[in-house]
């Protein structure tokens, strides 16, 4: 029998549940949010909420698992310090280049000579096999004439939105294109047949201007507070001082492939990559013992960093029940499980969505 309203409301925290209406896509990807899409982050609004909840003003808060860098981002905005792990280089490129302070004259100086001379930019750098592949001659040709000029890691991020945009991948495939698209093809998107695209220089023009927007954005709102990140392994990383929180959604087994999403930036930066370190590759018996194992071990060493009686919360859909498990073995007591609903903005994954934030202490 369907449950009535209230019934699934009733076991909701329902200040960490929005509605599209109350929470629109716009505003969940506000200023810096959106410099670059990452499949598998959480929203701001539900960390404004924890470390409202959870964390004094001012402190410091860490993220093992920091991905696009949500928690560090809403940390500055909401004055609190913040200091993110990831393994992942493009997301530790990307999430410098959130929380880095600017000078904004500068910044747009430098944004507004690229974009004037776009159409002037060559280069003799030849084309990869994967460029080959996934880009139409021309556009090829600009990403890596762009490439050459693009000397701040700024322009290294706005590179690589447009690298993303550019593949001859289908309107609505681009989270994980299997094949180029070489003709015309029926977008279900946009419910019309649509063509692969030839040129980079537009995407490249609106998003370097898209970013300098929205870093200026972000500089109106930001607090005086800092946040660093570091690379690495959460399972080794030595942590450098006593935090006042841990917020982190790790990866779930079997779900996302965090290098493979920006396949196109690991190729035209020439970034390394640490996929063998990733956690959560794979679903079968022995790679979820290993992936318990590997976030107990990077949660206990997140939490030995933490200030005596600190909360360790957890942001997680856990289908498989592993958590219990998983925070027993880091040493971690569950003392609160707050369920919230997700919309799901897409048809493509449409349907009930749940995750959980477990509250865990020492
Ligand atoms: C669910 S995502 C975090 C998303 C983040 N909350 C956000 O809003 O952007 C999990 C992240 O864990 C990273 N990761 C996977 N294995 C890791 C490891 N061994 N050490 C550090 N980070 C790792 C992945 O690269 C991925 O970016």
């Amino acid at each position: 029998m369907a449950v009535t309203q209230e019934e699934l409301y009733s076991g909701l925290d329902l200040e960490l549940s929005w509605s599209e209406r109350a929470l629109p896509e716009h505003v969940r990807t506000k200023h810096v949010h959106r410099l670059h899409p990452y499949h598998g982050k959480f929203i701001p609004q539900l960390v404004e909420v924890l470390l409202e909840r959870y964390v004094a003003p001012g402190g410091h808060v860490l993220d093992p698992f920091a991905g696009s860098g949500t928690t560090l981002v809403q940390a500055l905005e909401s004055g609190y310090d913040a200091t993110g792990a990831e393994l992942a280089a493009f997301n530790c490129l990307l999430m410098r280049v959130k929380t880095a302070r600017y000078d904004l004259d500068a910044l747009g100086a430098e944004i507004h000579d690229v974009t004037g001379r776009l159409d002037e930019l060559r280069t003799s750098a030849r084309p990869n096999a994967y460029m080959r592949r996934w880009y139409a001659p021309e556009a090829a040709r600009q990403l890596l004439a762009f490439r050459e000029h693009a000397a701040s890691d700024v322009l290294r991020v706005v590179l690589s939105r447009a690298a993303r945009s550019a593949r001859r991948a289908a309107h609505f495939d681009l989270e994980a294109p299997a094949e180029p698209m070489t003709g015309e093809y029926w977008c279900h998107k946009h419910r019309r047949t649509c063509r692969p695209v030839e040129s980079a220089t537009g995407f490249l023009r609106r998003y370097a201007l898209d970013t300098l927007a929205r870093i200026g954005e972000f500089a109106s709102v930001r607090s005086e507070r800092s946040a660093r990140v570091l690379q690495g392994d959460a399972r080794e990383l030595g942590y450098p001082g006593a935090f006042d929180a841990v917020i982190t959604s790790p990866p779930y087994p079997g779900l996302i492939d965090y290098h493979e999403q920006h396949r196109y930036a690991y190729e035209l930066l020439g970034l390394e990559e640490r996929r063998d370190l990733e956690l959560g590759r794979g679903a079968t018996k022995a790679a979820l013992e290993e992936y318990s194992a590997g976030i107990a071990q990077a949660l206990a060493n997140a939490a030995s960093a933490l200030a005596p009686g600190a909360p360790v919360l957890v942001v997680v859909n856990d289908r498989r029940d592993l958590y219990p498990g998983i925070l027993e073995r880091a040493g971690l007591r569950l003392e609160e499980r707050l369920r919230r609903h997700v919309n799901r903005r897409t048809g493509r994954r449409a349907g009930e969505y749940y995750e959980d934030v477990l509250v865990a202490r020492q």
